[in-house]
């Protein structure tokens, strides 16, 4: 996009989310819908990441969470699972170099220990080889599930003050905030839904307490810059009250 455009749109689309979350669903349903394997579709749906997260980056949105991997897909069947984690490493293996040149951080937030072995360290190879960078935040959920983080972070807080280094009496949300996966990226103000259900599948519970919430039909691989320009304009455009009043 040229420089001049995106002022423009920059314009239009202010104020833009600083934190934006997308559950990727119906990868599965827009093969099907073609007659295609399942996991056609997750292969299709990975195509959609770079012209987003490069826009996302030219918008300058902070940080974009992706929900790719839940604790509750375990139960999909096994080559399922299977082809899904060998389409994360070529996504890795292929794209980590360029989001480098670009300036991306990225963050895995979820049981990293709980994956293949291959697949955690294309992960952590990934963060430490961006982990200066200073553009936009991309975030991975990766064998996360909001419920999975909550319990770690309890069982941190209690691990601390059994052993006396905190205080039960100062545990308050700041230092539950800060025990969670990730802890050092502000709250999501916009989660994006694709594949038309209206539900949050254990993703970002918390996090998510104010967050405008923006469910679309479009299948994940089919979700394209317009549209998400759509909902990002529709953000814009939100009266966001905190529990406050208009104007306040
Ligand atoms: C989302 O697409 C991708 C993952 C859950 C990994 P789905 O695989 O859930 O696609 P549908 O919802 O069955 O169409
Ligand atoms: C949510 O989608 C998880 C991801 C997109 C990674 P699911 O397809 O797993 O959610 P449900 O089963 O429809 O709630
Ligand atoms: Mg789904």
């Amino acid at each position: 996009m040229k420089a001049k455009e995106l002022a423009e749109l920059k314009k239009r689309l202010a104020p833009l989310p600083r934190h934006v979350g997308i559950i990727m669903d119906g990868n599965g349903r827009w093969a099907s819908a073609r007659g295609l394997p399942r996991p056609m579709g997750h292969r299709a749906g990975t195509e959609r990441l770079r012209s987003l997260i490069r826009l996302s980056s030219d918008l300058g949105i902070e940080a974009l969470s992706l929900y790719a991997f839940s604790t509750e897909n375990w139960k999909r069947p096994r080559v399922e699972v299977e082809t899904l984690f060998a389409i994360f490493m070529d996504y890795f293996n292929a794209e980590v170099e360029a989001l480098h040149q670009n300036g991306v951080r990225i963050t895995a937030m979820g049981d990293l220990e709980g994956l293949p072995e291959s697949v955690r360290l294309s992960c952590l190879r990934a963060m430490e080889k961006t982990r200066a960078n200073a553009g936009l935040r991309l975030n991975i959920a990766l064998n996360y599930g909001s419920r999975a983080e909550l319990g770690r972070a309890a069982r941190l807080l209690a691990k601390d003050a059994a052993s006396g280094r905190l205080d039960p009496a100062s545990v308050d949300e700041a230092s539950l905030q800060g025990r969670l996966w990730v802890a050092d990226l502000p709250d999501v103000d916009l989660l994006i839904r694709t594949g038309g259900e209206k539900r949050l599948s254990n993703f970002m519970l918390l996090q998510l307490a104010y967050a405008e919430l923006a469910f679309v039909e479009d299948y994940w691989p089919d979700f394209s810059d317009e549209r998400y320009i759509e909902a990002l304009a529709d953000f814009a455009g939100r009266s966001r009250r905190f529990g406050g009043l208009d104007g306040e």
